[in-house]
């Protein structure tokens, strides 16, 4: 869940360093840290700091590096084995201090690896797993006196997973290798750079190459690629930076996840600009080209989960195949058979999917933001969602067109396999087509009004999210929004639920978001139960209908009411913007989950 990122170039390092940092704090953002060298200079700058980028940055201009120092290593920590402290911050250094490590992943084997480092006189300064490389490449560099081997025979020892980027103060070069854990590398003319995702090198680079288990990648005057016998390979095929500056800056927004809601109407046309085309006759299905199975399992985690549960409907309900969600940490594989795996992660990095998965042996569609990330590489067929970056925390725009991504995959499988009729796929088709206007529209009415509660709702120690049916995805997908970003409880319940336990923790005001979907009149009969013990309640519902929030079509798609995630992500946000929260960097949180 760190970022991690490198560079050999004729600028000072820094100035690739930190702004790269700076984009890929989405995945960590408890300490940052920076390693500078230059050919010919046998000393590291090394500069780590507790806390936010920020606090780095002002480190950096404070102590000025030399600008001669154009080969650096960097990273930004979220913390799983130590405190948050300076010690624990990458780089770590060897004993020498002249070998620096960045690492993200986890070293499975680090206490044994330790103990026999220590008893073989390595001193530690850190409790962090990943401190054991650069003692392991100092041990092998003062037998082999070549960095690249050193870092080869170091990976050789280590058990877990790993991006790394190596360099010292006395070989002009970064060595970068990795294991379950992204790593991409770009050149222009004689410069080089490493990050762990290819946000880190917009501008500076028109295409990257994306690392594969095993291999390990010398940054020197040239680049070479060998594996981790040491024979040389070809680079892995580029793939193309398509991202903007622009997209990875803020503009005029006053976070990254207003920008990303305010994005949602354009990334979902231009999503449904592409696979719309393959729907009604059934070729975005076909063109997988899965092989037949019986039923369906959609794999996820959090905001990616409920997006499948959205998915997972429209499967049932238009293309008649048995389709459930799991979660993937509590994935156990008990059926074998025909079963079609469809595993949802916008980082498409996320451990516990790519965990779940090696126990899956059928086939596996993946449906992600990340077309070249680990999942990508190991799954039978990819959807590419096409949002963009997204760097607030909370997931807004991948969400949306996951499920919008989804629910084109279900409408042409049903055509495909003959499951409906081909005009009520079009119409279905149809309705799909419209969602970005609608989005649009719930997006204008949603801003002010969730601002306008803001203020109020602040007050509240928790909130309730009450559906029913092709509802209730929503309603979980913003207790989930709202609790991530605001610290408050949220519970997500189907309405005829509540009067089976919850409903005892409605206090005066207690806030309950209804979500209009499925039976009105069980959902309406719900409402007036709560509103009658004291309960605040905030309806999303149809235009016309006297909803706090009357953005939903009046007649919803097998995906449900999509719209109304617009009216739950500005309430969310405005409600943690009132608490005076960050929304894009919420505590004990990252982007990326890559640990279990
Ligand atoms: O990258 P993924 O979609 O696999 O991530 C899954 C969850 O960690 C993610 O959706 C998380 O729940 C979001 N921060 C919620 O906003």
């Amino acid at each position: 869940m760190c970022g991690i990122v490198a560079c050999r170039t004729s600028a000072p390092a820094v100035e690739f360093l930190l702004p790269a940092l700076s984009r890929l704090e989405y995945r960590g953002y408890d300490s940052a840290g920076v390693a500078l060298t230059a050919r010919g200079r046998d000393a590291l700058h090394t500069m780590r700091a507790v806390g936010r980028l920020a606090v780095l940055e002002d480190m950096v201009a404070m102590e000025s590096p030399s600008p001669d120092l154009g080969i650096g290593i960097g990273h930004t920590r979220w913390a799983t084995h130590g405190a948050v402290s300076e010690p624990n911050a990458h780089p770590h250094r060897d004993c020498g201090g002249a070998i620096a490590v960045v690492h993200n992943g986890i070293i499975d084997n680090a206490d044994e690896l330790r103990a026999r480092l220590q008893s073989g006189g390595h001193r530690f300064s850190s409790e962090v797993d990943s401190e054991v490389i650069a003692h392991l490449v100092e041990e092998a560099y003062a037998s082999c006196g070549s960095l690249v081997e050193a870092v080869r025979r170091a990976v050789h020892q280590l058990r877990g997973t790993w991006a790394l980027a190596v360099t010292s103060a006395n070989s002009a070069e970064v060595v970068l290798a990795c294991y379950r854990s992204p790593l991409v590398v770009g050149s222009s003319e004689t410069e080089h750079f490493a990050g762990s995702d290819m946000i880190a090198m917009i501008g500076r680079v028109a295409h990257v190459h994306v690392l594969q288990d095993g291999d390990i990648v010398e940054l020197a005057d040239h680049v070479s690629w060998t594996d981790m016998k040491g024979n040389q390979l070809t680079p892995r095929s580029p793939v193309t930076v398509d991202w903007d500056a622009e997209d990875a800056e803020i503009g005029v927004y006053e976070d990254f996840m207003e920008k990303e809601i305010s994005e949602q109407p354009a990334v979902s046309a231009r999503l449904l600009d592409r696979l719309l085309p393959g729907v009604a006759n059934g070729l975005l299905w076909k063109n997988l080209a899965l092989p037949s199975f019986r039923s369906i399992r959609f794999l996820a985690c959090g905001s990616s989960l409920n997006a499948a549960a959205a998915a997972a409907r429209v499967f049932r309900d238009v293309a008649d195949i048995p389709a459930r969600t799991i979660i993937a940490s509590e994935f156990e594989e008990k059926v074998g058979g025909e079963v079609l795996t469809i595993a949802v992660s916008q980082s498409g990095e996320t451990a516990d999917i790519v965990s779940a998965l090696r126990q899956v042996h059928g086939p596996v569609l993946l449906i992600t933001n990340a077309p070249y990330s680990t999942l990508a590489r190991g799954a039978d067929a990819v959807i590419d969602c096409g949002s963009g970056p997204e760097i607030g925390v909370a997931a807004t725009k991948t969400f949306t067109t996951q499920v919008i991504a989804g629910a084109a995959l279900g409408l042409s499988a049903a055509a495909a396999l003959g499951r409906s009729s081909g005009s009520e796929i079009s119409q279905q088709a149809l309705a799909l087509a419209k969602v970005p206007d609608r989005l649009e529209a719930a997006h204008l009415t949603s801003f002010p009004v969730a601002h306008a509660l803001a203020g109020e709702l602040a007050q509240a120690p928790g909130f309730f999210f009450v559906s029913r049916g092709a509802g209730m995805p929503y309603a979980t997908e913003g207790a989930l929004k709202l609790k991530e970003i605001t610290y408050r409880w949220c519970d997500a319940i189907p309405a005829g639920e509540l009067k089976h336990g919850s409903i005892s923790l409605i206090e005066d005001g207690t806030p309950v978001v209804v979500i209009d979907s499925g039976s009105p009149v069980r959902l309406h009969g719900a409402a007036s139960e709560m509103a009658t013990r004291g309960a605040r309640i905030i309806r999303i519902g149809p235009e016309g209908s006297g909803a706090a929030f009357p953005v939903l079509a009046d007649v919803e798609g097998p995906w449900g009411p999509l719209e109304g995630v617009l009216a739950l992500q500005h309430l969310a946000r405005s409600v943690a913007v009132a608490l005076g929260r960050d929304c894009d960097k919420p505590r004990n949180l990252a982007k990326s989950v890559t640990v279990l």
